[in-house]
């Protein structure tokens, strides 16, 4: 028998959540191994879902959830535009209640609900693999970690420009958040920022700390000649320099809205005194900062991981919202066996400003399961790389090539909020 899901709203007052919500957040974090938390601790931590959507399967006569499910209305950039998505978070089942079909009941549940409300794309970050690919999400942006030897690192541009200021985090929102709002276009993939989102990065006090805040959080602010800012940064010390005198800075964001933003908050960041390393871990793949510096050898750069899922829920809605560099019209067989995408499907680009896509009778240029089309999407992957893996199956010869010119992102995707 299908669990019955449920939805819950949270209520929040004065930065509290309602005795429901903080059951149900209880429940989650014990599914994620999170710290024990007192009541007044869980109820400052759930007010981060405030607006939010909250799912859960129960059982009779326990107040506490045996799934979760968490989701919001977000805005993600796409190559020429944005689009609404489904984001989807805190997919958590009891130890003691897995493989009984839980995490399935409470994802098709909020999908459904997505499809209802017109959202053409769901999007996840996962802590497993592979997990996701069977309810239709593919693999859309990578992020891998850069590691800076800062007293080695010298900049080819020898003089700074612009404006730096040190920023109060209780105050950096106001002035962080139309910065990001500009920067984040800049990428595919990148997401808006809630106020939860804004107070995690700020203070550290979210339910994975135990709301233990985190005092050692720094922000700075760029400003071009004329005022107008362009970018921050926030960073932690994450070893400090008593021990060896070269402390090591984590930065957790970086948003930049300019080149010379980005060149002047990386070489603060290089320049700050009693520090030897300054670490990203979830940088962009193709991070500008190695051509930044005379010599790229003081940087390390990580391997690539999996960052952001993609599941498309409305096709034509989907390929309608983003532009495309290239006219072309490419049919396109789409396997959804939950039916979402199911179809075959006709991209037509003649008019660059106005794409169009809708269902069609002619034969497919290409056939793909949908996982394949949420991973080719934001122009991430090379549709020929996705054929030479038997994921996509040319139907008319050279079509995947067709495909690539057409999908081709003008940035590399990247989405630098893991959530
Ligand atoms: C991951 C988790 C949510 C799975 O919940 P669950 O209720 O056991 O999953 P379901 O029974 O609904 O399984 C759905 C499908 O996923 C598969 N699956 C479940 N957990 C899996 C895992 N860890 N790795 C690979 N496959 C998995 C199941 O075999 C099942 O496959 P099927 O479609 O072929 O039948 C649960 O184990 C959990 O809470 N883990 C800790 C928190 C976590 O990691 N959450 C995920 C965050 S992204």
């Amino acid at each position: 028998m299908t669990p019955e899901v449920h939805r819950l709203v949270p209520h929040v007052t004065d930065g509290t959540a309602d005795a429901d919500t903080v059951t149900w957040a209880r429940a989650m974090q014990a599914a994620f191994l999170g710290p024990r938390m007192d009541a007044g601790d869980l109820a400052r931590a759930a007010a981060a879902y405030a607006g939010q959507r909250l799912r859960g399967v129960w059982e009779t006569a326990d107040p506490a959830p045996v799934a979760t499910l968490r989701s919001w209305d977000a805005r993600m950039t796409v190559p020429g535009g944005e689009l609404a998505v489904d984001a989807i978070s805190s997919i958590g089942v009891r130890s003691t209640h897995r493989r009984r079909g839980l995490l399935r009941a409470v994802l098709v549940d909020d999908l459904a609900e997505a499809v209802r409300a017109g959202t053409p794309v769901a999007a996840l970050t996962s802590t497993q693999g592979s997990l996701y690919e069977r309810f239709g999400f593919g693999l859309a942006t990578w992020t891998r970690s850069v590691s800076l030897e800062t007293r080695a690192a010298r900049f080819r541009a020898p003089d700074p420009t612009g404006r730096l200021r040190t920023l109060d985090v209780a105050t950096l929102p106001s002035a962080a958040a139309p910065v990001q709002d500009r920067a984040r276009r800049r990428h595919p993939g990148s997401m808006d920022r809630d106020a939860g989102s804004w107070t995690a990065l700020l203070t550290g006090e979210t339910g994975w700390t135990g709301m233990v805040p985190d005092r050692h959080r720094h922000a700075v602010l760029w400003s071009d000649a004329t005022g107008r800012p362009g970018g921050y940064a926030v960073y932690r010390v994450a070893r400090g320099w008593a021990e060896t005198g070269a402390a090591e800075v984590a930065v957790l964001d970086l948003q930049a809205t300019t080149p010379e933003s980005y060149r002047e908050l990386w070489r603060h960041l290089a320049s700050l005194d009693l520090v030897g390393t300054v670490s990203w871990s979830e940088a962009s793949v193709d991070e500008p900062l190695p051509w930044l510096l005379h010599d790229p050898r003081p940087l390390a750069l990580g391997a690539s991981r999996a960052m952001l899922w993609l599941r498309i829920l409305d096709v034509p809605a989907a390929l309608a919202a983003r532009r495309y560099p290239v006219i072309d019209r490419v049919v396109l067989r789409v396997h959804d066996p939950a039916g979402h995408a199911e179809g075959t499907w006709a991209l037509d680009t003649a008019d660059p400003v106005a794409p169009a896509a809708s269902p069609t009778r002619d034969e497919p240029d290409v056939a793909l399961d949908v996982p394949a089309l949420g991973s080719l999407y934001l122009g991430g992957v090379d549709p020929r790389v996705l054929a030479r893996a038997g994921r996509l199956e040319e139907r008319t010869p050279g079509a995947a090539g067709r495909l690539a010119r057409l999908f081709a992102a003008p940035s590399v995707p990247w989405n630098g909020i893991r959530f």
